[in-house]
């Protein structure tokens, strides 16, 4: 197992222009939907993470045709329309670490003449599947074994599929956009009601002329997708990611007299709410040459060290829009002013660890006083003087890759001598991440 990393050094100022990984949400979507396509299909800057990699092997598994050429950072996918895949009887197909990848590849195999089992690793295994499950099951596909809801898992599909009324209440994107796939298996016109989540799927049907339409209705958002319309191969330039962006975002505000720009970042008005939540608690960051790629927001970020930042109660109908981030704005909360409070955060719990649980526990460990709040929520006393002189060990942590980072910025912007077990967890997302940290800003990591 690879070693821990040591930390015992704050970072020392800095003023720098970089560039994070592409965005896992759109690479898995594009590899997906590209499969499922008529011809070749071109991603730029495809995210080279663990994440990307399961759902390239899932669907090569399926027998669709991939090229992904990591040097020179471009993936071609050849697709032969919808409901194409070929492969053999007794498939596995695991999805590893990737809830994003299981959920949405399943949907693609509701009509599967054969029985495919979907594995993942210790982490994915305790996710909860019934939410897809549950829809998959409507629409006509079996899960087995009966009544089980976590990986390992079985489908079957089905030749008699029928579409689908679904009211989606989590606001998870995820389960969403799995029943928006399934529906492109199926005759007739599927309809979703839904609490609104990140919109890269809607926006990548729009995008290809998938026959959709989306209506807002009160507080939700209505969405018809009509099934059984085959779509073309298609070429996506994959902007970076804004989860990951995050991370260098909340090191430049807690850093001294530091400068950043993060060019070129997808800021997506339903992925980007650590900014407006940030830009709230009193920072100052700006989204600069602003531009719609395809349906996406794209633009680069300016953020500088923050003189002080205020506490939040923060409004809950910004928590889809950064689920990602709270961890790392969790750390920006114990530096403000204040006591701030987050709630409703129930799905946090259901990452790829107990976010909101780690949340506080590191944050206990730094002496920063919070409160859980049931299963949903947490308060938290900033310190505006918070440094940090003990030590801190960061393990047993099912090797959530936010925690890792979450741990590493806390590492570099409070002090402290931090011991962070397998930070090989990063790769799932984000693998530049320690090579922007050293060589691009400077700080010093014992890898
Ligand atoms: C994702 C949606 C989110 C997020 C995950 C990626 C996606 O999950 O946490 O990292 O790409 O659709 P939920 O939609 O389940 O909240």
């Amino acid at each position: 197992m690879p070693k821990p990393i040591i930390i015992n050094r704050i970072i020392k100022k800095y003023n720098k222009k970089i560039k994070v990984d592409g965005d896992k949400s759109l690479s898995i979507r594009f590899a997906i939907l590209a499969s499922q396509a008529i011809g070749k299909s071109k991603a730029d800057n495809l995210l080279k993470s663990e994440d990307v990699e399961s759902t390239i092997n899932c669907l090569k598994k399926l027998g669709v045709k991939i090229r992904w050429d990591k040097k020179n950072n471009f993936c071609l996918i050849t697709g032969n329309g919808l409901n194409s895949y070929v492969y053999k009887d007794n498939l596995t197909l695991n999805g590893n670490n990737s809830g994003t990848c299981v959920r949405l590849l399943t949907s693609l195999l509701i009509n599967s003449s054969k029985k495919i089992k979907i594995i993942g690793d210790k982490s994915l295994s305790k996710r909860d599947m019934k939410r897809i499950i549950d829809p998959l099951t409507e629409f006509g596909a079996t899960f087995y074994p009966k009544n089980k809801y976590t990986l390992p898992l079985y489908i079957k599909g089905s030749n008699y599929l029928t579409p689908i009324n679904y009211l989606e209440l989590k606001g998870s994107s995820q389960c969403k956009s799995a029943v928006m796939l399934a529906a492109l298996s199926v005759p007739g016109e599927t309809k979703l009601i839904c609490k609104p989540s990140r919109n890269h799927t809607e926006l990548l049907f729009k995008y290809l002329k998938i026959p959709i339409k989306i209506k807002k209705f009160n507080n939700f958002e209505i969405i018809k997708v009509k099934g059984k319309q085959n779509f073309k191969a298609f070429n996506y330039n994959i902007p970076s990611d804004i989860s990951s962006s995050a991370f260098f975002i909340v090191l430049t505000l807690l850093s001294q007299d530091s400068k950043l720009i993060i060019e070129n970042v997808g800021v997506n008005k339903s992925r980007s709410g650590i900014i407006q939540i940030l830009n709230k608690m009193g920072a100052k960051i700006n989204l600069k040459n602003k531009k719609n790629y395809k349906g996406e927001m794209v633009a680069d970020i300016h953020v500088r060290s923050a003189k002080s930042l205020n506490s939040i109660n923060c409004p809950s109908k910004l928590n889809t829009s950064a689920i990602d981030e709270f961890l790392i704005i969790f750390l920006a909360a114990a530096k403000a002013k204040g006591v701030s409070y987050f709630k409703n955060l129930e799905e946090l719990n259901k990452k790829e660890s107990r976010r909101l649980d780690w949340g506080s526990k590191i944050l206990s460990m730094m002496g920063v006083k919070n409160k859980l709040i049931k299963n949903h929520g947490i308060k938290i006393w900033g310190q505006p003087n918070l440094k940090l002189n003990n030590r801190y060990e960061i393990k047993n942590y099912l090797k959530d890759h936010r925690v890792m980072a979450m741990s590493t910025i806390a590492a570099l912007t409070l002090g402290g001598e931090w011991k962070i077990h397998n930070p090989e967890s990063i790769r799932t997302s984000f693998p530049s991440f320690f090579k922007i940290l050293k060589k691009d800003l400077g700080s010093k990591i014992n890898l």
